[in-house]
Parts: C-alpha cells; sequence; structure tokens
C-alpha cells in the first residue's frame, strides 16, 4: 500500500481548546470536518493520549481555533509539540474566552461545539459535535495543511492521525544542502552549518538540540 496516496487528502490547520477544571488545556489537529448543516455538526480526531482528549471527554464542549497563514509559528510549536498536562498553552498566546472556551484571537473564524458523540478507534477517538456559536471571520488566507508541509516545511508527531512514519518524511525532504534535524518536533534546517543563535522556527528550540541526518 502507498501512503502517499493518503497525502493526496486534504486539510486545514486549527487549535482545539477546551476546559481543565480551572485551567484550559488544547492542541493542534488537522482533522476536523463538518459533517452535517442541520444541524451544524463537525468532527475532529482526537488521539487518546493527547491530554486535550481527556479534558474534553469531562466537559463535554470543545472549541477550533482556525489557524491562518499568518499564525504565529510558536502557536504550532506550543499547541502540537507540548502537552497541555504540563504546559499553560494559552499563557503567552492571546485568547479571548466565548462561551467559557479559549479562541485565539490570531485566527479566522472560530467554532464552539458540544460533545453529542465520541467513537473510539484503535487509537483515537472521532469527538462529533454540534455547533452552538462560531464567528470571528475575516479575509486571511486558512492555514492548509498542505501549507503547513510545504511553505512552512512542518512536521507531525505520532499523534495525529496523518503521521508519516520518519523514514519516509527524511526521504522526501532530502536534497542536497547538509540537512539538520529539530529533535524535538523534526524541522528541517538546511544549510551547512546552524547558526548557534538559531532557535528553531516550529518548537523553539536552540541549535543544540538539532542533529545532522544523512
Ligand atoms: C500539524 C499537526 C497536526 C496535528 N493533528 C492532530 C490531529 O488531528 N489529532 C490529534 O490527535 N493530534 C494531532 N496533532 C498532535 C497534537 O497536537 C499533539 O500530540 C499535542 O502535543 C497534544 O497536546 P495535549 O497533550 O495538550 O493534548 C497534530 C500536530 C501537528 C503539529
Amino acid at each position: 500500500m502507498d501512503p502517499k496516496i493518503l497525502g493526496n487528502l486534504s486539510y486545514g490547520v486549527y487549535v482545539i481548546s477546551t476546559l481543565d477544571q480551572e485551567k484550559y488545556a488544547g492542541c493542534l489537529a488537522n482533522s476536523v470536518i463538518q459533517i452535517s448543516s442541520k444541524p451544524y455538526t463537525v468532527l475532529v480526531s482526537m488521539h487518546r493520549d493527547n491530554y486535550t482528549n481527556v479534558c474534553i471527554k469531562k466537559c463535554k464542549k470543545f472549541g477550533i481555533s482556525i489557524l491562518n497563514e499568518e499564525t504565529d509559528l510558536n502557536v504550532i510549536g506550543t499547541f502540537g509539540f507540548q502537552s497541555s498536562k504540563s504546559v499553560n498553552k494559552f499563557h503567552n498566546i492571546r485568547n479571548q474566552l466565548i462561551q467559557e472556551v479559549p479562541i485565539l484571537t490570531d485566527s479566522c473564524g472560530y467554532i464552539i461545539c458540544s460533545v453529542v458523540d465520541a467513537i473510539e478507534t484503535s487509537t483515537h477517538t472521532l469527538f462529533i459535535g454540534e455547533v452552538e456559536k462560531m464567528g470571528g471571520y475575516n479575509e486571511k488566507s486558512p492555514m492548509t495543511y498542505r501549507y503547513y508541509h510545504e511553505v512552512l516545511k512542518g512536521t507531525t508527531p505520532k499523534n495525529a492521525p496523518t503521521y508519516i512514519e520518519q523514514k519516509n518524511e527524511e526521504e522526501r525532504v532530502f536534497k542536497s544542502k547538509k540537512k539538520w534535524k529539530c529533535k524535538v518536533c523534526g524541522y528541517i534546517y538546511e544549510a551547512e552549518e546552524i547558526p548557534k543563535d538559531f532557535l528553531c522556527p516550529i518548537c523553539g528550540q536552540p541549535h543544540t538540540e538539532f542533529v545532522l541526518i544523512e
């Protein structure tokens, strides 16, 4: 079977947020789709190891912030490569509470949902949410998953449903220059040497966290 075929499926890039008792939790997700319009219903596929999954199950509510092409990469590093279990992800990211759910200010629309069903698969829970409120529309271009990979050169961690084995990922980006790979998020930096003041644009790690791959 050729996994490249699945790579031709299209997605956006979103932050899924929810409540964690008196705090908040959230993570990056590409797997959001609209299921129906009467009533408005959406679905998100969330890995059971994600702390956000545990929190959504408890409070039965989640928000979707639609990221745009200008979204600060720090948002992706924070929400896609760290866990809300140990990090307050909303501390340094501008947000506002809408129906008690934190929504990113830097987005091009938001959707607030109440969970009406949750279907378990082997690794992921499919949360089906009925839309309670949506807004924040603006003219910015929504970030697509393809843009994330091809323009921002972002990578995808294991918990994403669309994860590709690391070997394939490295083969795909391998060209002629030296390649330095971030040990935390897998971002590839192409250059002969990696500058000492370099910080990973995806997850903010220093140059010491990069390894030469060949
Ligand atoms: C581009 C991208 C897309 C992702 N898509 C999903 C997704 O659709 N579902 C999922 O469960 N995890 C996805 N992830 C992984 C989670 O965002 C990641 O595991 C996160 O650290 C979980 O945080 P949490 O423990 O606070 O919930 C994605 C990550 C990235 C970088």
